[in-house]
């Protein structure tokens, strides 16, 4: 049998989380998909209009199908936890069943199962604001959107996994090393990303057979990076400056993602992985 993957936070065609999908498709995963409800509407609708079909296309030639999208808000785990004015925005009010758990529960009665669990998602409202600068709600907001969202999908799913399976989250190295531009708690968001994945992978690896690893990626000008407002400037820095001097394409990225889900990981989880072309073991810029 095939795998199955949920593979949380695709919006477009620029992302990381794409580029994920497409490779574990073109090993053969059947794809499943969680869009931010503010994006699904025109997710949906480019889709259902081809605007994808080109960036859909896998190395034998056949399109990438997505067997279901579900609209999913990783910062609420629960119905009682949506506040009245999110239930009321109109953006909101035209899907349901889009809190973790209930994403969950949908993802089970549809399919049974999965076996791999990507979490490509992250915001962070403050993201151009330093640290010091950053106030008490931003700093929070950027580590429930980011980091605990993925303790909350892994909770939530981990129980309709299939042992053997493996999660993956992508991460960033503002996380350990200092990168000016990346404030609003982000760089604290991803410190605590990669942290929860070593205990993550412990209690889930004994519970439930189930492997955790994130990706730390280089720069790739996605939608979420270019709101961030500096991605031009890394991306240049890391052709600079990395020990491989070539664009970093998302495509490198999401082969490392199916790598790792994959059973020549099978003795990987608790890591983060580089995939930077090397930048992180840079010590001085040359
Ligand atoms: P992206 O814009 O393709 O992906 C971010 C996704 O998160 C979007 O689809 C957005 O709709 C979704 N999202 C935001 N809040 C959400 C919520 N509350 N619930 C559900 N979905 C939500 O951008 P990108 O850059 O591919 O981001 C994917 C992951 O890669 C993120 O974790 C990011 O931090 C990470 N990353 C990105 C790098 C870059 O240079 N682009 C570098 C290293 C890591």
């Amino acid at each position: 049998r095939g795998k199955r993957a949920f593979i949380a936070g695709i919006a477009d065609d620029n992302g990381y989380g794409w580029a994920v999908a497409k490779s574990l498709a073109a090993a053969g995963a059947e794809i499943l998909v969680g869009t931010w409800v503010p994006a699904l509407n025109i997710f949906e609708t480019s889709l259902r209009r081809g605007k994808f079909d080109e960036s859909r296309v896998l190395p034998d030639g056949s399109l990438m199908e997505i067997t279901k999208v579900y609209p999913l808000d990783a910062v609420y785990d629960c119905p009682e936890d949506v506040p009245e004015d999110v239930k009321a925005n109109k953006r909101y009010s035209g899907s349901d069943s889009w809190t973790v758990k209930e994403v969950a529960e949908s993802v089970k009665k549809d399919f049974g199962t999965i076996d791999i669990l990507v979490h490509s998602l992250a915001n962070g409202s403050e993201v151009s604001k330093p640290l010091l600068e950053t106030s008490r709600k931003g700093y929070l907001g950027a580590v429930s959107a980011s980091s605990y969202s993925f303790i909350s999908l892994l909770k939530h799913f981990v129980p309709i996994m299939n042992p053997g399976g493996a999660t993956i989250s992508l991460t960033y190295i503002a996380s350990e090393r200092i990168i000016p531009g990346y404030g609003g708690g982000m760089s604290s968001a991803k410190a605590a990303l990669e942290s929860d994945t070593r205990v993550l992978a412990f209690e889930a690896g004994r519970k439930h057979d189930i492997r955790v690893n994130t990706i730390s990626a280089g720069p790739l000008r996605s939608r979420a990076a270019k709101a961030i407002g500096f991605i031009d400037m890394m991306i240049d820095y890391s052709l600079e400056n990395a020990p491989l001097q070539k664009e970093l394409t998302a495509e490198e990225v999401g082969n490392v993602a199916a790598f790792l889900a994959s059973p020549l990981a099978s003795a990987i989880t608790g890591a983060v992985i580089y995939a930077d072309n090397g930048l992180n073991a840079m010590g001085v810029g040359v």
